[in-house]
């Protein structure tokens, strides 16, 4: 057969997912892994019993036909309510929203809608690894800015300005952030949106984590812009507990009108996709309007996760920790020479102690390296068992 494969699929990697065909060998030999690496808060939270009953009054009540390219009416209208009553971005209204099958779909259709081969997108160093990989899907370079590990992990605000050139198409944030679990300082925020309004370049903030913050609040991007555009970037996965629903979305802050062509390009995606998955969407109604218990009880529990996380890794003499200030990522540094690099670490981790971790390399291989990342979800006591064996793994190591 004369099988030909597209130049821009040999470029696309996702080390959170990669790692696991490692671990699957070893289950496959009678091994028990424990998997430290995906950040999917279903495995270890049920989703509310009333999500549950809205996605099959849902399918009962006729929502299985095509939704509009778009979204719902009422899950945008809804969205509405939430970005604007509870993260305080003024005047969206439903026509600013798309629903997207999750927030990965967005970063596909904004890439895709923005950039051309030879442009540059800047994203936080270390990053969730989608916004690489669909940079390079397109043809775009990835152009990493550093994020400050000293600092809370916080961006530098000199590198984004140093990096910018007149190939940059897209100024990424991630906030909270996933792999660091930092949460960006409204100070730091305005001088990103300023950057974004000075050089003219489209500002995402990708704020799946919102909820998701301990000691400190969460501010939304758009909520403290004036008159730069924000494209922000949420969804139901993480503090709704229903990621395999697929329902994101993205929503365009846009005062002053200077997106209208980007929007109606990526209007146009949506349609030759169809839709996102009808019943999810309307459920996804309920998750806005319905209680909300279940979040705060999810954060006190990831709260003492959190705690127990960052003491025990402190504690173990090869690694250091920065304390996560939201999300569910703890992302120690090894300090040792040991290794060959991250990856190898990861790698024998695994092989002598059936625990999986992603490879900080695998989030960028510059501010990422010499890192990996740890999800917290799992009980205390499912975290205890792996630090142990973690830590004998390290002390045998020296
Ligand atoms: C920062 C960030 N954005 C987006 C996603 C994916 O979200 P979704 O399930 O909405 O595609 C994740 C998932 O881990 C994430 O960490």
């Amino acid at each position: 057969m004369r099988v030909g494969i597209a130049g821009r699929v040999k470029e696309v990697s996702y080390a959170i997912r990669d790692l696991v065909v490692h671990a699957e060998k070893l289950e496959a030999e009678g091994q028990k892994i424990t998997y430290l690496n995906i950040g999917d808060p279903g495995l270890y939270f049920d989703t509310p019993e009333h999500l549950k009953e809205a996605i099959f009054e849902a399918i009962y009540s006729g929502f299985n036909r095509y939704a509009p390219s778009k979204g719902l009416p009422e899950l945008r209208e809804a969205i509405c309510f939430k970005e604007n009553k509870i993260n305080g971005v003024r005047g969206l209204e439903a026509e600013d929203v798309i629903v997207t099958a999750g927030i990965s779909e967005g970063i596909q259709m904004f890439l895709g809608a923005i950039a051309e081969p030879g442009d540059e997108i800047l994203i936080p160093g270390p990053s969730y690894p989608p916004y690489i990989s669909f940079a390079k899907f397109y043809g775009a370079k990835p152009v990493m800015f550093r994020c400050i590990e000293e600092q809370g992990w916080q961006p530098d605000l000199d590198d984004v300005r140093k990096k910018i050139t007149d190939k940059t198409k897209g100024l990424i944030l991630i906030n909270p952030n996933n792999p660091c679990g930092s949460v960006y300082d409204p100070k730091v925020l305005s001088e990103l949106i300023s950057i974004s309004g000075e050089y003219g370049i489209p500002l995402v903030s990708d704020e799946i984590y919102d909820q998701i913050v301990y000691d400190k609040e969460f501010t939304s991007t758009a909520s403290i812009s004036k008159d730069v555009p924000v494209i922000g970037f949420n969804g139901f996965s993480k503090a709704y507990l229903v990621p395999g629903w697929r329902v994101g979305y993205m929503y365009f802050y846009d005062p002053e009108e200077q997106l209208t062509e980007l929007r109606e390009n990526i209007e146009k995606e949506t349609r030759i996709r169809i839709c996102t998955n009808t019943p999810a969407q309307k459920a996804c109604v309920s998750a806005i309007y319905g209680p909300q218990d279940h979040i705060p009880e999810l954060v006190s529990k990831l709260k003492e996760r959190r705690d127990f996380t960052y003491k025990r890794l402190n504690e173990i003499s090869q690694l250091s920790c920065v304390k996560p200030e939201g999300a569910f990522y703890a992302f120690p540094k090894i300090e040792t020479e040991k290794w060959k690099d991250d990856k190898d670490f990861v790698l024998q981790a695994l092989f002598e102690t059936q625990l999986l971790f992603v490879n900080g390399s695998g989030f960028d291989p510059t501010y990422g390296r010499g890192h990996f990342r740890i999800v917290f979800l799992p009980s205390i006591k499912v975290l205890e068992e792996a630090f142990n064996k973690l830590e004998s793994f390290l002390k045998k190591s020296v």
